[in-house]
């Protein structure tokens, strides 16, 4: 239990303002967030500079996109009343500690991040070719170690980023310090576990593949983006037995379905006792009755938007201050203090 010698650890996550989620954004982080809500002291921010690392074109939908996110984690579940909710650029202490790391940061630390080399390949209809798309790892850092996080939830893709984050933590620690006391804690990143959350096409869900379920999607949608879901390719006829092992719409009842219905579409799938139909409808069950409580969450949000945005002001507000105790601290280590006092020999008022 926490108590004034035990604090509660500090959990800190972002997560870019791409506008509404997916299931898979559910699966993938936001599920795993609402439940470390009980544990930890919770930092979540929207990473909305870091949308710009590759969408700096055209910025016209960024707030929109940051409420949208907002709206899906209060749906969700995540709760202001146990949760700091902030905006990144809405701290902008996280672009003066972005600076001075990137002073101290080697060239091919940042060339050698799995995702950038990944993504320069990858994707060809923008230009990444930008100094902010090769520092965004600088930048992430500079999000975790200003709050002194002592855990990171991340997917699997970004685990390499918090190892950096470590790296750049040591470097700047091993150049300045508080009198010999070190500034910043290396953080851990703890890894989401990965139920791999298949799309309607049967690939990774991705908003870039175009094979999402949205949490606001409406039943009848969703029970339409289901009938259109890839199968078992083996079942062709309705008379041939299938393998839920190997089918999309399978793994959506391991995550997703009672033991009931999943021992149910075991035996009927592989015996070819049901039909595709019978078994993607009860998939369909299983996702209304997990999006139907997120949905009635969020109305009460969307009905009234300034809540929502108090919210993030609040919370945004909140993180200044710690982010600002930080940056004394990271100002005074590097000599840089703001209260200098000429011909002080400590150099402060
Ligand atoms: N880079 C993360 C992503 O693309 C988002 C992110 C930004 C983040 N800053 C962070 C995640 C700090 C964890 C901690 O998903
Ligand atoms: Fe997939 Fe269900 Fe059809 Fe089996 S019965 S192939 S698990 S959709």
């Amino acid at each position: 239990m926490p108590s004034p010698s035990h604090p509660r650890k500090r959990v800190l996550s972002g997560m870019r303002s791409t506008g509404k989620l997916h299931l898979g954004n559910f699966v993938g982080a936001l599920d795993n967030w609402v439940r470390m809500q009980d544990q930890y002291e919770c930092f979540f921010f929207v990473a909305d500079w870091h949308a710009l690392t590759t969408d700096y074109a055209d910025t016209s939908k960024v707030k929109e996109n940051s409420v949208e996110v907002l709206l899906d984690w209060l749906a969700a579940g995540l709760d202001p009343e146990r949760s700091t909710m902030f905006i990144q650029s809405h701290v902008p202490q996280h672009a003066e500690l972005h600076l001075l790391f990137s002073m101290v940061t080697p060239l091919g630390w940042l060339e050698r991040v799995p995702t950038y080399k990944e993504q320069r390949e990858n994707i060809t209809e923008k230009d990444l070719g930008t100094y902010g798309f090769l520092g965004y790892p600088v930048l992430q850092a500079a999000d975790i170690l200003i709050y002194k996080g002592d855990f990171v939830p991340v997917g699997e893709d970004q685990v390499p980023h918090v190892e950096l984050t470590r790296e750049i933590a040591r470097r700047f620690n091993q150049f300045y310090n508080l009198k010999g006391k070190a500034v910043f804690p290396e953080p851990q990143p703890l890894l989401t576990p990965a139920a791999k959350l298949p799309g309607t096409d049967g690939r990774k869900m991705s908003k870039s593949y175009g094979n999402t379920v949205m949490l606001t999607d409406p039943e009848p949608v969703v029970r339409q983006k289901l009938k259109t879901m890839v199968t078992d390719p083996a079942r062709i006829r309705r008379t041939d037995p299938g393998n839920p092992d190997v089918c999309p719409v399978g793994d959506l009842h391991k995550i997703f379905s009672s033991q009931e219905t999943m021992a149910k579409v075991n035996a009927g799938c592989r015996s070819a006792g049901i039909g595709c139909i019978e078994c993607k409808g009860w998939a369909a069950d299983a996702l209304v009755n997990i999006l139907n409580p997120m949905q009635q969450r969020r109305k009460k949000y969307e009905d009234n938007p300034r809540l929502a945005w108090d919210i993030l002001e609040a919370g945004s507000a909140k993180a200044r201050k710690v982010a600002d105790a930080t940056m004394e601290e990271v100002r005074d280590a590097m000599h840089m203090s703001l209260d200098y006092e000429p011909g002080n020999p400590q150099g402060k008022r």
